[in-house]
């Protein structure tokens, strides 16, 4: 028997190439849905570790301190760490719990929300300027983990083509006309080469050495994936670039039960109401 991988599928048991495909691409979907949490682990424990630094720091200037004003005050910040660190792992608990994997009606918004809570430290230690506009949209036909796991792999490029810091905005919006709902991550970073542009959807193509000092980046599964996701969504995923200026990703969604303006009912002229007898 030749060891030539053969191009002919000529057993009837054999899997077919299509098939082998298909088989391959859903295995590396997995593994990036893994390589996701695991970014998002890091992140969230990061996050963790600061609040916890937080909490013990004011509660030793509280015990050191006896006058009632300071203490009042690091109560205070302890109140506030905790009630951050009950974000976070609320955040993260709503991740897990939401591992539907059928289209339903989804609201993005705090879907949203969570996303920016999770990475705004990593973006302060960056030196990102974080702007977040959210306008109200109708319920997308959305898996809700998946369109998360778009909305971070394109923050988390963002961050990292913005070195020297920059400006990243998260914007969500409803487009009447088209009856979709719209999700853009823009930045104010390096921006992407015009012959570059045409691959940067392509399975491992990355122009990143290998991880970064967070653990993150290099692969090159997160745009492939990205697409992959929005196309089984029927959404549609674009990509607007200028080297120098920044980089803009827009991604639309069907939107379910879009909001039509309520009409007038008037009361019908001449016509008497009856009552069945
Ligand atoms: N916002 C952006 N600004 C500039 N270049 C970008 C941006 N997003 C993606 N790119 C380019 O597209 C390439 C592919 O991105 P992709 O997310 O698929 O892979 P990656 O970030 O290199 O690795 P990983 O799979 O770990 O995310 C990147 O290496 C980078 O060159
Ligand atoms: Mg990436």
């Amino acid at each position: 028997m030749s060891n030539q991988p053969s191009a002919v599928n000529d057993s009837p048991n054999q899997p077919s190439l299509e098939e082998q495909v298909e088989t391959l691409k859903r295995r590396l979907a997995e593994a990036q849905k893994f390589t996701a949490l695991g970014e998002l682990m890091s992140s969230t424990t990061h996050e963790f570790n600061n609040v916890l630094t937080s909490v013990i720091n004011y509660a030793q200037m509280g015990l050191r301190h006896k006058d009632e004003a300071t203490r009042n005050r690091c109560f205070e910040k302890i109140m506030a760490a905790g009630e951050r660190a009950a974000k976070i792992t609320t955040g993260v608990l709503g991740m897990a719990r939401n591992r539907s994997d059928r289209r339903e009606a989804t609201d993005l918004a705090p879907l949203v929300k969570d996303a920016v809570m999770l990475l705004e430290r990593e973006m302060q230690k960056y030196r990102v300027e974080l702007e977040v506009q959210i306008e109200e949209t109708p319920p997308a036909l959305a898996i809700g983990n998946q369109i998360q796991q778009v909305l971070l792999n394109l923050m988390i490029n963002a961050r990292q083509a913005m070195p020297r810091g920059g400006r990243l905005v998260v914007r969500l919006w409803y487009e009447a006309e088209e009856r979709c709902v719209s999700l853009m991550v823009r930045d104010s970073g390096t921006g992407i080469p015009a012959e570059q542009l045409p691959r940067i959807f392509d399975p491992f193509f990355s122009t990143k050495s290998g991880p970064d000092e967070s653990g993150k980046g290099g692969t090159g599964l997160g745009l492939a994936t990205c697409r992959d996701i929005i196309e089984a969504h029927e959404g549609k995923i674009r990509v607007q670039s200028t080297v120098g200026v920044g980089t803009a990703f827009t991604i639309r969604l069907p939107a379910v039960n879009p909001i039509v303006p309520a009409p007038v009912i008037k009361p019908a002229v001449g016509v008497t109401p009856t009552t069945a007898t």
